[in-house]
């Protein structure tokens, strides 16, 4: 429905920007250069929706799919394992590129270590890539999931080796604090992927682990000589929007930046508040986050990102949870021969809500404060996959979440 999109456009001026000391070409070189020694690392490929653009009226759209990092169906494993090699080379004296993966996971680091329990909260993805990372270098991992969390999400975690359970009547900012008290009281370390005053070393290396994806896409995107002048990304917290926001704004500069929009839940628009009040604080949502887009259910933004998304991003939308749906049907069921996409709730988030700004007339005036025409070239990112196999299906398949009936009149582009 009209009244659950919701735009505010960034008035930031240039004086009052933030310098990209934390985020920027150079850390994201030492993030790649990281990744890059993994086994399993690969470019996710970069999908060109050509016909899809053409049915919406943009130049083009293209989609970075990280269904296919590291065989974990989410991009989330790029932050947890940057964020622990850093930690483990601080506490070895070494820089981070001199720990690639052989290294990482030798006997004689291990030997060096001992024994480190990671502990972390998560809704699913974050916390597989977590464990997953504890396991490869034979170290032990704590996940706690707010209540509601999808048992097929668990079960992932604990196939990695991890001790994970779901927290009845806790949300995902209360599991946080939870990890941190269990973190203290037994001298674990917590890899979590949002900061707080005083805790905001690990979440900035996660932030900077985020921005490998970054770099594959300006890349990809360069071999075909496209330049984007358009990045939506979906933001929980908003950790991996600012390791995008901070990578593209610092390697393209003046007009080259592409516009850089926010999209996020209504339910959990914890960014959009903040940027709607523009009063120097940072806004929280409490209380239970009930949107399918479970990645995405976070009520407090990353204390770190938020200047730099406060600086760089051009727009912050909020949106429905049927426009979610709509971007997971629309990438499962492609025009002619477009590329099909899997992508879950969170993952698709940006794709909905683009397809509905630029096919429903009610919505045009959000259209045109996002400066979208037939000129743009969009970047998304599918962040996620079929993480919650069922809920997919009842999406894809059986139309769970569709709009209000009038729906059909609306799209009238
Ligand atoms: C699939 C997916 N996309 C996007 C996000 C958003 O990341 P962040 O919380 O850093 O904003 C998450 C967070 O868990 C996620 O799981």
């Amino acid at each position: 429905m009209t009244e659950s999109y919701k735009i505010v456009t960034n008035s930031t001026n240039d004086e009052e920007k933030v310098d990209l000391d934390f985020i920027n070409e150079e850390v994201t070189e030492k993030a790649y250069k990281f990744h890059s020694s993994f086994p399993q690392y690969n470019p996710t490929p970069l999908v060109e929706l050509k016909n899809l653009a053409t049915m919406f009226g943009v130049k083009d759209i293209f989609v970075k799919d990280e269904s296919y990092r590291f065989g974990l169906n989410a991009f989330k494993v790029l932050g947890g394992s940057f964020a622990i090699g850093k930690y483990i080379a601080e506490k070895l004296g070494l820089d981070i590129d001199d720990l690639p993966y052989e290294k990482l996971i030798s006997k004689e680091v291990k030997d060096k270590l001992g024994d480190i329990t990671f502990i972390t909260a998560t809704d699913g993805n974050h916390g597989r890539g977590v464990a997953w990372a504890a396991h490869e270098l034979q170290q032990n991992c704590v996940v706690i999931m707010p209540s509601g969390s999808a048992l097929e999400r668990r079960d992932n975690i604990r196939a990695l080796g991890a001790k994970c359970d779901i927290m009845d009547d806790l949300n995902y900012d209360e599991c946080v604090r939870l990890a941190n008290k269990y973190a203290e009281e037994n001298d674990w370390v917590m890899v979590q992927d949002t900061a707080w005053d005083g805790y905001e070393e690990i979440p900035t290396w996660i932030i900077q682990g985020y921005s490998t994806l970054a770099k594959e896409a300006k890349e990809q995107l360069e071999d075909k000589n496209q330049l984007p002048t358009h990045i939506f990304l979906q933001a929980g917290v908003g950790s991996f929007a600012t390791g995008v926001t901070g990578y593209f704004a610092s390697s393209y500069k003046g007009d080259k930046k592409p516009f850089m929009g926010l999209v996020e839940p209504e339910k959990a628009n914890c960014n959009f508040i903040t940027a709607e009040a523009n009063d120097g604080k940072i806004h929280n949502v409490t209380g239970k986050m009930d949107t399918i887009m479970a990645g995405l259910a976070c009520g407090e933004p990353v204390t770190v990102g938020w200047p730099v998304l406060k600086s760089y991003a051009d727009a912050f939308l909020s949106i429905p949870d049927s426009a979610a749906a709509r971007g997971m049907r629309i990438y499962g069921n492609p025009l002619k021969d477009d590329t099909r996409i899997i992508s879950g709730e969170s993952g698709a988030a940006t794709m909905g809500a683009l397809s509905e700004i630029l096919q429903r007339k009610d919505l045009e005036e959000i259209k045109n404060k996002l400066h979208l025409d037939e000129n743009s070239v969009i970047l998304l990112i599918s962040t996620e996959g079929d993480t919650d196999f069922a809920h997919y299906r009842k999406v894809v398949w059986d139309g769970y979440y569709t709009n209000d009936e009038d729906y059909q009149y609306k799209i009238m582009r």
